[in-house]
């Protein structure tokens, strides 16, 4: 018998190292080195890789002259809901591995039941379930009146009898719920191991690659918001999109983290219902629901998500601290940026909030990790300082320099537009992006320097 290949592999960031170490040195994380059996070399050919010799993208080796290759624009699959497409840059792509995240509960199953149910009526589709039984998921499709008669089921978790189905079946679109499940009988360890999950992607998506069909893969997140064992599985699939929401609110976020057919950081919104999962066609709308009353502390400004523009508003409570350290929460925005802004606003703004707390948020649970928020977020700490609230209806976004200059954002035109189209009559915003010709019914307010900003609304 052949030797038995091990490796060991960092559960957390997927490394590869010769011998067990304690700690990880790429990601530094302790006692997250595992030994990984690769199952023996040379037989393990046989059931996983149906081409023993085949490569990952399904060819025998061969080289090609660059301009030879064909490259024929394949034509995407319309998932049939527009959020899911701009996230995948467009639709499906034939031939990819899609990794698709989230925490559990957050609704994955029910977003690829849906998807799968309104593409089985036009192509032949597949839908494996290791987590439910087969009546759970009928139970669930028709509690949400989907169409049932085209869509074709199976509850497996062995990835070999996975792969015959699909040679049998060959159908264009697969889901796989979920990874984690899945397992081979080649390799020892259990299922959901790092050696389990990464041997069983591996196979599924060459198998995918080989026969031009979509491969749409569920992953469970940790915690800390890492997948679960297979960060290792980001290497090969095509892309990886994360379906996020807090337990308390009933919006959904999918988001792009790696696409290689599309960009990446495209937002799409889903609102979870009695009827599942409902495209949010206009988001704007939704996070803007604020009260009729200005409230000071409470700041509006555009960030860019992707291609489109979306209206958040940014909260900030300035107190008094009790504490000799007092405290900088930033909640969906980033700490050190909080710290460094109050720096700036000490320096280059005459305000000492050495003594305060200060709590950022963002309304609505978005993430805002644009540089475009340091404007809005000094301005909305400043009018709970001074307890004066800013106008309703402005809107401000820019980028703070250490040195107290406003920095212009990218798609400013296109940010303003937005915000008129939303009510809007007046805007802060960065000398640069300021509009050549008048938007009509807006007031803009070009500033280049903090003071100037500070002053604007004063
Ligand atoms: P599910 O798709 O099973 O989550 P995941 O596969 O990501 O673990 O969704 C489960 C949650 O969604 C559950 O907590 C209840 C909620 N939900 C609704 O509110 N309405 C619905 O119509 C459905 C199907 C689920
Ligand atoms: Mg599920």
């Amino acid at each position: 018998m052949a030797k038995q290949k091990t490796a060991f592999v960092c559960t957390e960031c997927g490394s590869d190292y010769s011998k067990w170490q304690g700690q990880c040195s790429d990601c530094g994380a302790w006692n997250t080195v595992t030994e990984v059996r690769l199952g023996p070399a040379g037989r393990r050919g046989a059931a996983i890789s149906a081409g023993n010799r085949a490569g990952f993208a399904g060819a025998r080796p061969e080289a090609k002259l660059l301009s030879d290759i064909a490259t024929e624009e394949v034509a995407r699959i319309a998932s049939g809901a527009g959020e899911f497409d701009r996230v995948l840059g467009g639709g499906l792509v034939p031939g990819s591995a899609i990794l698709v995240g989230g925490s559990p509960g957050a609704g994955k199953s029910t977003l690829l039941l849906q998807t799968l149910c309104h593409l089985a009526r036009a192509r032949p589709c597949l839908y494996i379930t290791g987590e439910e039984s087969l009546q759970q998921v009928a139970l669930r499709a028709r509690r949400l009146g989907l169409p049932m008669d085209q869509l074709r089921l199976m509850a497996e978790t062995n990835v070999e009898s996975i792969l015959a189905a699909l040679e049998g079946d060959r159908p264009d679109v697969v889901v796989v719920d979920s990874i984690q499940v899945v397992h081979s009988d080649d390799i020892a360890s259990a299922p959901g191991s790092v050696s389990q999950v990464r041997e069983c992607a591996a196979a599924l998506t060459r198998h995918a690659k080989q026969s031009g069909s979509v491969l749409l893969l569920v992953g469970h997140v940790t915690k800390d918001g890492s997948l679960a064992g297979p960060k290792v599985l980001e290497h090969m699939i095509d892309c990886s999109i994360l379906l996020e929401g807090s337990d308390d609110s009933r919006f959904r976020t999918l988001r792009g983290q790696k696409n290689r057919f599309g960009a990446v950081n495209e937002l799409g919104i889903f609102a979870m219902t009695d009827g599942g999962l409902r495209e949010v066609k206009n988001p704007s709308a939704i996070f803007l629901d604020r009260s009729e009353e200005a409230s000071s502390g409470s700041a509006v400004m555009v960030v860019w998500e992707g291609t489109r523009p979306l209206l958040v508003e940014i909260q900030a409570l300035v107190d008094d601290s009790a504490l000799g350290n007092p405290r900088r929460v930033a909640v969906g925005l980033e700490q050190n940026r909080l710290a460094m802004l109050l720096a700036v606003l000490h320096r280059h703004g005459g305000l000492h909030l050495g003594d305060q707390d200060v709590f950022a948020n963002v309304v609505g649970g978005v993430k805002v990790l644009e540089t475009s928020a340091d404007l809005a977020l000094l301005l909305a700490i400043v009018s709970s300082f001074r307890d004066h609230p800013l106008p309703r209806d402005l809107v401000i976004f820019g980028e703070v320099g250490l040195s107290g200059e406003i920095r212009p954002v990218p798609s400013g035109q296109e940010r303003l537009a937005e915000a008129a189209k939303h009510g809007f009559r007046r805007a802060i915003v960065p000398k640069a992006n300021a509009p050549k010709s008048a938007i009509p019914g807006m007031e803009v307010v070009p500033v280049r320097k903090l003071q100037e900003a500070l002053a604007a609304f004063a």
